[in-house]
């Protein structure tokens, strides 16, 4: 008989598709437990069969569990400095119509961060911004495009001024950002992914994931990027051997796409 975890594994893949063997288990496993342990189950087969069967309020419950959405504007701003005045430069010098693609982008703050600072260089009818992640609540907190001050407390008045209205003691993002940003739902490990880009911003994402995920992941990134195209990963997430996987390091945080680098995933 399948052990306890395992029997959630497969009833959560065929029943939403993703796949939690992908994903450090220890962690999740962990966090998991202390959700069906508040929730009064005492094991994982019965927190699914007892509990997410009949409840659908607690498929929320789950996915906010699972998904990690901490995020914020400007997130580590000294690398946002980095795309702005080095990579950026190097983007618009050779390109024409840009696109971006945040993946794993939560509630939104990190697509918004890249279109408005591109906004300052490039007028954003040229600019085409694609934001996916696994998680449909984030999704929709992203395209209301309404957070808390403690989201923008890395943005500089003049920004707050120029990117935000303020709405009581909320900030919304102005329509031109949000007409931006086309948010879709998109499952890094089984969706098929956007080709053709000039950046892919995939941060704090990967760190959740099994080395052999990872390195799924990281090919097929490199796949969707435009030859000369950039990689923006975040804190803990750097590869050792970018050249695996058709990469070269460019500094922290960066990679870009080498030329040779034409491999179908
Ligand atoms: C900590 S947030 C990172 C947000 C943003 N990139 C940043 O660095 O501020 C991690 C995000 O990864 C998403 N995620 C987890 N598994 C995923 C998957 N298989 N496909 C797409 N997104 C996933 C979660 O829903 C969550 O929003």
């Amino acid at each position: 008989m399948q052990d306890d975890y395992s029997f959630f594994k497969t009833a959560i893949l065929r029943q939403t598709g993703i796949d939690l063997s992908a994903y450090k288990e220890r962690q999740m496993k962990r966090r998991l437990e202390t959700l069906y342990k508040q929730h009064h189950f005492y094991s994982f087969r019965s927190f699914f069969q007892r509990g997410l069967q009949n409840d659908p309020a607690l498929w929320q419950a789950f996915f906010d569990k699972m998904t990690i959405n901490v995020s914020e504007f400007y997130r580590n701003k000294k690398r946002w400095e980095r795309f702005e005045f080095d990579i950026l430069p190097q983007l618009l010098e050779t390109r024409g119509k840009l696109q971006l693609w945040s993946a794993a982008c939560s509630s939104g703050e990190e697509a918004y961060t890249a279109a408005m600072i591109t906004s300052k260089y490039r007028a954003l009818t040229d600019v085409s911004i694609l934001a996916t992640d696994i998680d449909r609540e984030a999704l929709q907190r992203a395209k209301a495009g309404r957070y808390q001050e403690k989201s923008v407390r890395e943005v500089v008045p003049a920004e707050r001024k120029r990117c935000f209205d303020e709405e009581g003691n909320h900030y919304r993002v102005k329509p031109m950002f949000r007409d931006t940003i086309r948010f879709k739902r998109h499952n890094l490990l089984a969706d098929p992914y956007p080709r053709e880009q000039d950046l892919i911003i995939c941060r704090n994402a990967l760190i959740y994931f099994t080395n052999a995920a990872k390195e799924q992941i990281y090919h097929r990134l490199n796949q969707s990027l435009k030859s000369g195209g950039f990689l923006f990963v975040g804190s803990t997430e750097q590869l050792f051997s970018p050249e695996t996987y058709g990469f070269e390091h460019v500094g922290n945080f960066f990679y870009r796409k080498r030329h040779s680098s034409s491999r179908l995933w």
